[in-house]
């Protein structure tokens, strides 16, 4: 399956590896960087040279696996093997991992002498079905997620779900909160067919049915102005819990801190009369202290993606702290 997206080609399939060799014969680069963490490093690496022997004469860029490393600091690292291997205008850097990956490849590769091609080839389900897809890339800073970033579509996406049999459990769990969430916004049937487990053992289907309703929403509104801002339910609480545990002994997976978020903006939701619906001990100030520094907010007041029925999304709807805290104390409720 290839999916055209505004200016790139996103490759979904078992094996999408014919299409990479056909685009770097395609291509005239001088060199080529493999970003990659120290697990698609060990189990992914070792599938992609062998689908791609060209590929076994880049240069590798190891970097620790894990949100808390998607920072300046390995940014820094990254631009400095780059620059100490000679890379020039016509590099490549193919960015082969997850979300974290993915967002900082993609932003070191954006702006590497102002910019230099890179593909995406998503190893986690998460990576497959969100990450990878919808040109955003960038780096947390001052513990605030994707702070830093731009918007560079890559040359491609090849998108294969052989890479999911190397993952754990916990990490195809956090990939669904970004398809439920998919679902929830956008695609009532997609919901009903995710209830019915309809997908369960074709991940084929899955991501690319995912992908395609994120390329439709990214296509009308390429930076997140109106209508792709549907794709943020669940994120502003969620970005808060992630930062708020960030660093601690047990970090949220993005995915996981995206389906705490989502019931709780389920109860805003509800709460704003959008819809209707038959413990943690949560720092409630820091929490509050942190969604004011969401990006999604503008001044004092907090806007919120919220659902407003299975499959579809109210963007920029006005919140009040009061209602946010109300939300929390009934997802406490609903946890204890
Ligand atoms: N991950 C949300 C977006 O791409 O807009």
């Amino acid at each position: 399956m290839i999916i055209q997206s505004a200016g790139y080609k996103i490759f979904i399939a078992d094996d999408p590896f014919g299409e990479l060799r056909r685009f770097l014969r395609s291509r005239d680069y001088t060199s080529c960087f493999i970003i990659c963490d120290e697990n698609s490093m060990l189990h992914c690496l070792p599938i992609l040279v062998t689908a791609c022997p060209a590929l076994s004469s880049a240069g590798i860029i190891e970097t620790e696996s894990g949100e808390q490393n998607k920072t300046l600091d390995i940014a820094a690292q990254v631009w400095q093997t780059m620059a100490e291997n000679h890379a020039d205008r016509k590099t490549l850097v193919v960015n082969l991992g997850g979300g974290v990956i993915t967002d900082l490849g993609g932003f070191c590769a954006s702006v590497y002498k102002r910019g230099v091609d890179f593909i995406n080839i998503p190893t986690t389900l998460l990576g497959m079905v969100d990450a990878s897809v919808g040109a955003k890339n960038g780096l947390d800073f001052l513990e605030l997620k994707n702070l830093i970033g731009t918007f560079t579509e890559p040359e491609a996406v090849f998108i294969s779900p052989v890479f999911l049999e190397t993952l754990p459990y916990q990490h195809i769990m956090n990939g669904m909160a970004e398809v439920y969430k998919m679902a929830l916004v956008s695609d009532k049937k997609f919901w009903k067919a995710l209830s019915d487990d309809e997908h369960d053992n074709d991940p084929l289907k899955l991501i690319t049915r995912n992908v395609k309703l994120k390329n439709e929403i990214v296509k009308k509104d390429p930076f997140d102005e109106g209508v792709r801002k549907a794709l943020n339910f669940g994120h502003t609480i969620g970005h808060a819990l992630e930062s708020l545990y960030m660093g601690s002994e047990n970090p949220l997976l993005h995915g996981e801190a995206v389906l705490h978020g989502m019931i709780i903006e389920t109860r805003i939701a509800n709460l704003k009369k959008l819809i209707s619906v038959q413990g943690l001990e949560f720092e409630e100030n820091e929490i509050l202290g942190l969604l004011s520094n969401d990006k999604k907010t503008s001044g004092k007041t907090l806007r919120f993606s919220l659902i407003n029925g299975i499959g579809s999304c109210s963007v920029d709807v006005n919140v009040s702290l009061a209602q946010i805290r109300s939300a929390m104390a009934y997802y406490r409720e609903l946890l204890s």
